[in-house]
């Protein structure tokens, strides 16, 4: 036996003094115990992957709450020899960044700016810029994860990423880690089934005027009882989104989901925020009617 002594914070060492009491043990022991909990943990865990030169990674970093970021994640953004993270401005932290931020503040990132503009030459060029400086850190051998929120093959920044680089630099191995998606921490915060049996479920982008409009393809959806609709990209469209959900008699359970995780958050049904136009980082669940 060998002796080892720790410091303990005094809240600390007044919880572990309590716990000896109850269990009947001293300290001495508890401690024992929870250092061979740890050291055994640790060595039957996978040892970590190495990072494989020339890889590009797209890592779905969730919504924005740091812990619904995975483990798997986490060990992508660990293994990685660079991480990339999409921005407005290099000197902005983009949302993604925030939560990887959070959760693993040991994690440096590089910023790549992506115009947030509907100007395409301005998006174009700037997609251009990150594809090349993503090949420029491919050739040199990194393996560079990017981060994006949510999940990386459902409408992210990643799989433009992904054509451009493959454009420059054709059978670029790509691998991406899943996220969680806005829809699954929104149903799941307003206690929410987005589908069962029969019934159909379909996600689609409302951030065109024609989708949200009278006779347009939110309404036609919304004609489905059996469909659950969930709208992404409709934060600017909220009050014709609203209108539709009235015309179709949908309004009740429909929920609006806006800024997910991060500071602002909003969780509220539909009917009490149609009034006003929406962030763009917002969603909208309706249910199937049962
Ligand atoms: C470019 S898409 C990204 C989707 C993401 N890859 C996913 O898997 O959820 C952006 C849309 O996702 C939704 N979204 C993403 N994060 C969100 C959040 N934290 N809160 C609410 N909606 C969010 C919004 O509808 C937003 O307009």
């Amino acid at each position: 036996m060998r002796k080892t002594s720790v410091y303990l914070p005094d809240a600390l060492k007044r919880r572990l003094s309590a716990l000896a009491e109850r269990r009947h043990r001293s300290q001495a022991d508890l401690i024992r115990s929870a250092v061979e909990q740890l050291v055994e943990g640790d060595a039957s865990s996978p040892a970590p992957e190495s990072p494989v030169p020339g890889r590009l990674v797209g890592v779905g970093v969730g919504p924005g709450s740091a812990d619904l970021l995975t483990v798997r994640a986490l060990q992508a953004l660990r293994r990685a020899t660079v991480v990339l993270a999409p921005s407005t401005d290099l000197s902005a932290i983009g949302r993604a960044e925030a939560t990887v931020r959070e959760a693993a503040p040991d994690v440096v990132v590089e910023r790549m700016t992506f115009a947030m503009t509907p100007d395409p030459d301005a998006r174009r060029a700037a997609l251009d810029a990150a594809a090349e400086r993503t090949v420029e850190l491919l050739e040199a051998g990194e393996e560079a994860a990017f981060i994006t929120l949510g999940d990386p093959n459902l409408y992210s920044t990643f799989s433009s990423v992904v054509d451009g680089v493959r454009e420059r630099r054709p059978g670029t191995p790509v691998l991406t880690v899943p996220g969680v998606m806005a829809f699954q921490d929104l149903a799941a915060r307003a206690g929410l089934v987005l589908a069962d049996d029969q019934q159909t479920f379909v996600v689609l982008p409302a951030n065109e005027e024609a989708v949200c409009e009278a006779g347009g393809r939110v309404a036609e959806l919304l004609a489905d009882p059996a469909c659950t609709l969930v709208l992404y990209k409709g934060g600017r469209r909220i009050e014709a989104i609203g209108e539709r959900l009235q015309e179709a008699g949908r309004v009740d359970g429909a929920t609006f989901g806006e800024l997910l995780g991060m500071p602002g958050e909003r969780v509220a049904p539909v009917s009490s925020v149609a009034d006003r136009p929406a962030s763009y980082l917002s969603a909208v669940i309706v249910p199937a009617v049962p």
